[in-house]
């Protein structure tokens, strides 16, 4: 596959490829399914579509920008002026709204249409990024600016590496380095931003040099009661598991109590309580010494696959 070659402002643009004397050159794409073709971006899209419960907005969003992309590409074999265009982005929510692996998602589609040359994601905080001494962060920065490089760099609760409490916060220099990289190797990095909405907001308007640069905010909202159960369904599924009729009814009540409590993190707590119903059933099955017998008994596949009514309220969220 031929990867566009962008011009970046201020970068001289590469001598076009010469194809070798007697290689037959690939025919130019003239339409639409020819690119969807060549780069197989389809199936990407469709499974986004298929594996993720809701999240319209943001499907949608991917959609326009994978469009954008195929459009570029048709535009790039006409000769026609095509920058690369700024595809850096925020993804806001709260914990567990699917903005990791939506980034994965599109890390795949950026490099399936030839963005970045590799496709691979690199997720860091704060931590990875800043130094605690003078001198250490250029270098740890650029080392996974480097790690990243020809893929996405998914930057988590971004906001951290602003400190304005702290007058020389090692996390601006931080910000300046990505600030440039984002500007000048936009045609092989993405950089997305992630975390809370309200934080993100305020790092933005202490940071215009980096508002500037998002070209996509996505927000994804919390998960409404039907689309944690569709999650919980899909994950059971996936791990080869199923709940009784009683035991899924008890789920419904289970995550109507959880989403009221505190620290409730949306699909990532459905992940979490399906791991502790896992947990109880194998127990339940594991049975205890005192009683040989049950250990006996051959387990099938509708004793290993199912999660029964007591594996969900044996959790403590019930406990009141
Ligand atoms: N719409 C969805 N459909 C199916 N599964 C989902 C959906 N959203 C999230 N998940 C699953 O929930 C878990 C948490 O999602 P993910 O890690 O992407 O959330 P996050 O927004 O990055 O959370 P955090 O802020 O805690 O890092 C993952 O196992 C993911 O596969
Ligand atoms: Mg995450």
């Amino acid at each position: 596959m031929n990867a566009p070659t962008y011009a970046i402002p201020g970068s001289p643009a590469p001598p076009p490829a010469s194809a070798p004397a007697g290689a037959e050159a690939p025919a130019a794409p003239r339409t639409v399914a020819d690119v969807l073709r060549a780069s197989q971006v389809e199936a990407v899209l469709e499974e986004l579509e298929r594996d993720l419960v809701g999240l319209a907005p943001v499907k949608q969003r991917i959609r326009d920008v994978a469009a954008l992309l195929v459009i570029d590409k048709l535009r790039l074999a006409l000769g026609l002026q095509a920058q690369a265009p700024s595809l850096h982005m925020c993804f806001t929510g709260n914990p567990g709204t699917g903005k990791t692996t939506v980034a994965l998602r599109m890390a795949q589609i950026l490099h399936r249409l030839g963005y970045v040359r590799k496709g691979h994601l690199v997720a860091v905080t704060r931590d990875d990024l800043v130094g605690q001494y003078i001198g250490h962060t250029a270098p740890k920065t650029r080392e996974v600016l480097q790690r990243a490089m020809g893929g996405v760099l998914f930057i988590d609760e971004a906001y951290y590496l602003y400190r304005p409490e702290n007058e020389r916060d090692y996390g601006q220099e931080a910000i300046e380095i990505l600030l440039q990289v984002m500007e000048n190797q936009r045609d092989d990095l993405v950089v997305i931003l992630a975390g809370y909405k309200d934080r993100m907001d305020t790092f933005f308007k202490s940071n215009p040099g980096m508002s500037s640069r998002i070209a996509h905010h996505l927000d994804f909202p919390d998960y409404a009661a039907v689309e944690l159960m569709a999650i919980g369904d899909r994950m059971l599924a996936a791990m080869a598991y199923r709940f009784t009729s009683e035991a899924r009814a008890a789920f419904d009540e289970y995550l109507a109590r959880r989403m009221a409590q505190p620290h409730f993190a949306n699909a990532r707590s459905v992940r979490n309580a399906l791991d502790r119903a896992r947990l109880r059933q194998a127990s339940r099955l594991f049975g205890d010494a005192a009683d040989p017998a049950a250990r006996e008994r051959v387990l099938d596949e509708t004793a290993l696959t199912t999660l029964g009514e007591s594996d969900i309220r044996a959790s403590r969220v019930f406990a009141d």
